[in-house]
């Protein structure tokens, strides 16, 4: 490997990398919503790696972006990093990358500002996050170099698998109320304190 090369190992090495991140927030997130314990990690700590893994996700993201800048193979400019089509190379593909990569940070800012704009439309936007997901693995797999090797393949799979199986979990108990708790009323709701003070209402949203 020549210096040269460097960014460009360093921007695709990062690409997986946030990719991962994204992978483990998703599952985190799932794993809050279903109340499913991992060893001892559950309820707050298992709310606290979910915010962890989506900062250290867009933390990924910034570096494979800035990466991209340096990479004599690719003429990225730093416009075409918030500008979706701006990328010379292969333009839908990468532009929906810098789509993903906003939407992600759209959802993580979201949480900051949950008490501002409340609980429902803070939920609104935090389904959004499939949006980002889902963009994040078509642009990996349409614009990275590495797909097609046995390994990439393997690491897509795995991580669209996990995703998947986690959703269709969170689908089938939904509807199931926890532990000691009564199931929600139909119409009307009630309003209970969240950890950070905010309020969490439990009355249905339109779908
Ligand atoms: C949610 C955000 C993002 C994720 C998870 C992500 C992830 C990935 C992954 C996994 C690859 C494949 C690397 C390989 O196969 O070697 C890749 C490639 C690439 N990404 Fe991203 N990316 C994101 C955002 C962006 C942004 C904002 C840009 C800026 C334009 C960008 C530009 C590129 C380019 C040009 C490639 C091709 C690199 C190459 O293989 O030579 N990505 N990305």
């Amino acid at each position: 490997m020549t210096p040269e090369m460097l960014p460009w190992v360093i921007a695709r090495s990062t690409g997986f990398a946030a990719f991962g991140l994204l992978t483990l927030a998703m599952i985190a997130g799932l794993l809050v919503r279903t109340r499913t314990p991992v060893g001892s990690v559950k309820g707050s700590g298992m709310v606290d790696l979910h915010r962890h893994f989506s900062l250290l996700a867009l933390v990924a993201i910034a570096v494979h972006g800035t990466a991209l800048l340096f990479d004599g193979t690719i003429d990225v400019s730093p416009l075409a990093l918030v500008v979706p089509g701006l990328v010379p190379y292969r333009p839908l593909w990468t532009g929906l990358g810098v789509l993903a990569a906003e939407v992600a940070l759209l959802v993580h800012l979201s949480f900051r500002f949950r008490k501002r704009i409340g609980v429902p439309m803070w939920r609104r936007i935090h389904w959004l996050t499939y949006a980002a997901f889902t963009g994040a693995a078509v642009h990996g797999i349409a614009s990275g170099t590495d797909t097609g090797t046995t390994w990439a393949t393997a690491f897509y799979g795995a991580a669209i698998a996990a995703v998947a199986a986690l959703t269709g979990w969170r689908a089938a108990t939904a509807r199931r109320p926890a532990p000691g708790r009564r199931a929600r009323p139909a119409a009307g709701g009630h309003n209970r304190p969240m950890r950070d003070g905010a309020e969490e209402t439990t009355q249905r949203l339109p779908a």
